[in-house]
C-alpha cells in the first residue's frame, strides 16, 4: 500500500510566502509520491478565534485557493474542510479519552500559543477547553486518514510527538496494532523571516502575501532591513550582516546572482535600494504563474466549492472505514 500523508492549515486568510516556502511547496512534491490528503482546519481556527468568525467562510476559501494556485492538484491529492469531515470529530472524543492530561499540559506549541493569548488580551482571558484540545483535534485529523507521514513546518513537530503517544496509546489500550504511528516530513527549505527580521507573520504586519500584487510586492520590498551599518552605495557592504534582502536573495537567487551581488556589495559597487528593486522584480518573476493561476480561482470560486465538497466526500469516505474499526475496537454499541 502507497504510503499516506496528511496534513491542514488554519484558515488565516490569504497566505504569505512563509507558508508557500515552509509547507505548500514541499506538499507539492510529495503528492506525486505519497497518498496526499490536504485540509483546511476550521474546526482548529476556532480554538483561538471562536468568537470572531464572520470572516471564516471567505478565509477558508482563500486558504484553498492558494493551494490550488501553488500547485496543490485536486486531481491527484484529496483537498477537503475539517468540518466537512465530521467523522474527525467522533474519533476526537475517543483519542480525548485515551490522552492523559499531562501530555496535552506539557505541549510547547500549545504553551506558546496560550502565552501569545494572555499578552495580547490581557491576564484574564482564559484558555479555553478547546484549546486545550489542539493536539488531540489535531492527532484526530491524522489519523482519521491512519496516515504514515506528516509534512509540516518546524513548529508543528512537537503535535506530531503527541500524536504518535496517542496512536500507540490507544494501540496498547485496545490491543490491536491499529494506528499507524506517523512521522513528521520537515521540508527542506530555509525558513524565510518577514520583512523587518522577524519571523514572518499576518500579524506582525511583514509578510508578503501570495496574492500581494507586483507594485505591493516590490513596494514591501523596498522596506526590507539591510545591512544596517551602510549609509552610502559606495560604503563596504557586509551582506552576511544584511539581516533581510540579502537572506532573500539566498532564497531565490541563483548561485551566481548571489556570488555577484555578495561581491558588488561588499566592494561597495552596489546599492541597497537597487539591490532590493532587483530583488523585488525576481520574486514578482517566481510567483507570477502562480498568481495567475490565483486570479482564474478567484473569478471561479463555484470551480473552489465543488473542489472542496467533492474532497470531503472523499475524504468522509476513508473516515468511515477508520471509524467503523475504531468503533468495534472501543466495543461501542
Ligand atoms: N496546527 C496546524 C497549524 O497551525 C494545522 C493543523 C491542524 C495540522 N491539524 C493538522 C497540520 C494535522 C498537520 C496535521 O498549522
Ligand atoms: Fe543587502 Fe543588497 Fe544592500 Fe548588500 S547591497 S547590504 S546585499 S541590500
Amino acid at each position: 500500500m502507497r504510503e499516506r500523508i496528511v496534513s491542514g492549515m488554519r484558515p488565516t486568510g490569504k497566505l504569505h510566502l512563509g507558508h508557500y516556502l515552509g509547507v505548500i511547496q514541499n506538499w507539492v512534491e510529495l503528492q506525486h509520491k505519497y497518498d496526499s490528503f490536504f485540509f483546511v482546519a476550521d474546526w482548529h481556527a476556532l480554538t483561538t478565534k471562536y468568537d470572531k468568525t464572520e470572516n471564516l467562510k471567505n478565509d477558508v476559501i482563500d486558504v484553498a485557493i492558494d493551494w490550488l494556485a501553488s500547485g496543490i492538484d485536486p486531481e491527484i491529492s484529496t483537498i477537503y474542510v475539517q468540518s466537512l469531515v465530521p467523522e474527525i470529530a467522533e474519533l476526537n472524543v475517543y483519542l480525548g479519552m485515551v490522552t492523559p492530561q499531562n501530555w496535552v499540559e506539557r505541549d510547547p506549541t500549545l504553551k506558546d500559543m496560550a502565552k501569545i493569548l494572555r499578552t495580547k488580551e490581557g491576564q484574564n482571558s482564559q484558555i479555553s477547553y478547546g484549546l486545550m484540545g489542539y493536539p488531540v483535534l489535531m492527532s484526530a485529523d491524522i489519523m482519521m486518514m491512519n496516515a504514515t507521514h506528516v509534512p509540516v513546518g518546524i513548529d508543528q513537530v512537537a503535535h506530531i510527538e503527541i500524536t504518535r503517544d496517542i496512536a500507540r496509546r490507544f494501540n496498547n489500550v485496545y490491543k490491536e496494532e491499529f494506528f499507524n504511528e506517523p512521522q513528521p516530513i520537515l521540508n527542506h527549505c530555509s525558513l524565510i523571516c518577514g520583512l523587518d527580521g522577524n519571523k514572518m507573520g499576518k500579524s506582525f504586519q511583514n509578510d508578503i502575501k501570495i496574492s500581494d500584487a507586483e507594485e505591493v510586492t516590490a513596494k514591501k520590498i523596498m522596506t526590507a532591513i539591510t545591512d544596517r551599518s551602510r549609509l552610502r552605495k559606495t560604503d563596504l557592504g557586509h551582506p552576511d550582516e544584511c539581516e533581510v534582502a540579502f537572506k532573500y536573495w539566498q532564497i531565490f537567487g541563483s548561485e551566481d546572482q548571489i556570488a555577484q551581488i555578495r561581491m558588488e556589495c561588499e566592494k561597495g559597487e552596489r546599492g541597497c535600494a537597487d539591490c532590493k528593486r532587483q530583488l523585488g522584480a525576481l520574486i514578482n518573476e517566481k510567483f507570477a504563474p502562480i498568481r495567475e493561476k490565483r486570479r482564474y480561482y478567484e473569478t471561479h470560486i463555484d470551480e473552489v466549492k465543488d473542489i472542496l465538497n467533492d474532497g470531503s466526500k472523499r475524504a468522509r469516505a476513508e473516515a468511515q472505514k477508520v471509524l467503523t474499526h475504531v468503533r468495534e475496537l472501543v466495543n461501542m454499541y
